[in-house]
Order: structure tokens, then sequence, then C-alpha cells
């Protein structure tokens, strides 16, 4: 496996749209989507192989060069900065960043605001500008639940369809930053393997540009 050009890819719905783009771009392991145990798919062929992670770890294996290439949306990049090269927005897996919060909610700028998220970074950053005093709220999961308990105030979380702030009586009340995926490049990688990656690059955005 060592020579070959080595791809994270976000585990889930939006990985396997991520990986139809690799396919459609001649880099083809059906494996991949077939019911298996396996971790590592290769391709030596194309001189490729694909795993998957969670979303939320690609940048990690990326920063660290465990692989070459990745797909990381918007919002893990902003919110943990990892030292990598961000080489193309892949227009897919859009959603928000928005501050929500219970509908009858009224700000009270005296008062410290309680902010529910797992984006403190992202979160943080945002207050800041506005010169807001927070507290940040630290969860990792089922953010909705927050300002219904009383846990916070609002939270700052993704908002992809709107659905789960509408079933629970939420409303978004601002957005922060659009997200989106984006193709994502080792920097050692780069530097010695930049014609096979520039290869992949091109050939994922004539994609982009044509779905456009
Ligand atoms: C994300 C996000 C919201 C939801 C938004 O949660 O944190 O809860 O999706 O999507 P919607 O606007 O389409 O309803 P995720 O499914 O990642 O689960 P989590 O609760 O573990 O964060």
């Amino acid at each position: 496996m060592s020579d070959l050009l080595r791809i994270a890819l976000p585990k889930g719905r939006l990985g396997e749209k991520v990986y139809q783009m690799f396919d459609a771009a001649g880099y083809s392991c059906p494996e991949i989507l077939s019911d298996t145990r396996k971790l590592i798919f290769e391709n030596r062929e194309t001189g490729v192989c694909f795993f998957w992670v969670k979303p939320s770890d690609v940048a990690i294996y990326v920063e660290r060069g465990a692989a070459d290439l990745g797909v990381a949306g918007k919002d893990i990049l902003l919110e943990y900065r990892p030292e990598i090269f961000e080489l193309l927005d892949l227009r897919m897996g859009r959603c928000r960043m928005a501050v929500a919060g219970k509908k009858n909610f009224r700000d009270d700028p005296s008062k410290t605001l309680r902010v529910a998220t797992k984006f403190p970074n992202i979160a943080g950053e945002h207050y800041r500008r506005q010169g807001r005093d927070i507290d940040i709220i630290k969860l990792n999961g089922s953010i909705e639940l927050a300002p219904i308990l009383d846990l916070s105030d609002v939270i700052v979380d993704i908002v992809e369809t709107g659905k789960t702030l509408l079933e629970n009586d939420l409303e978004p009340f601002e957005t922060i930053l659009p997200i989106s995926a984006r193709l994502i490049c080792n920097r050692t990688a780069y530097q010695f393997r930049g014609g096979e990656i520039g290869a992949i690059r091109s050939k994922l955005k004539q994609q982009v540009e044509a779905r456009a």
C-alpha cells in the first residue's frame, strides 16, 4: 500500500457521493460500496486507495500524513484549523453554521449569553467579533436539546434542511457561515506527489463546474 495515494473519505451519505465523484474521475474501487468489514480499498491500476473515517477525523489523518488526500467539511477546517492545503470546494454537503434558539427567546445584552455548541472556536470567534460576553457549553451531539432544557440560551450548530429545528420548535436567528465539503491535501504530499494530486483535483474540478 506504501506507493498508493491514500484518500480518506468521510463515512456516510456525503462520503458515498464523494466516492462517486472519484469513480467518475476514473479512480474506481467498486468494492468500497459492498457490505464488508474491510477498511482499506485499493486500486493498483490507478495507484490510489480509499478508506472511510469518521467525518470529523478526516482532517487529522490528512494533517498527520496518514492520508494524502481527504474530504472534510469547512466547519471542521474552521474549528480545528489543521495544517493542510485546501484544494477545492466540492460544492456538496452544503449547509450553514447558524445561531438558533427557542422561538420566543429575546437576547438580554446585559447578561452573559449561554451558547451550546460542538464548535467552540467558531462560536467564540463569532461572538468576539460582536463584543458579546458568552459562556460556551461544549456538547458532542443533540445540541438542539440544550435550549429546550434551559441548559443554554442559544445554540451554534449546523443547519442543513432546518427540519431538526422546526420539529423542536426552535428557529434560526442568524447565519454565521455557509459550509460545504472541501478536498484537502497533506502539505508534504502536495510537495512530493503534486502531479498525481493535481490530476485528481482537476478531474474533480471539471465535475464541480459541470454541475454548476
Ligand atoms: C446535525 C446538526 C443538526 C442536524 C441539522 O446533526 O448538528 O442536529 O444535523 O440537520 P437538519 O437541518 O437537516 O435537520 P447530526 O445529524 O450530525 O447529529 P448530532 O446530533 O450527533 O450532531
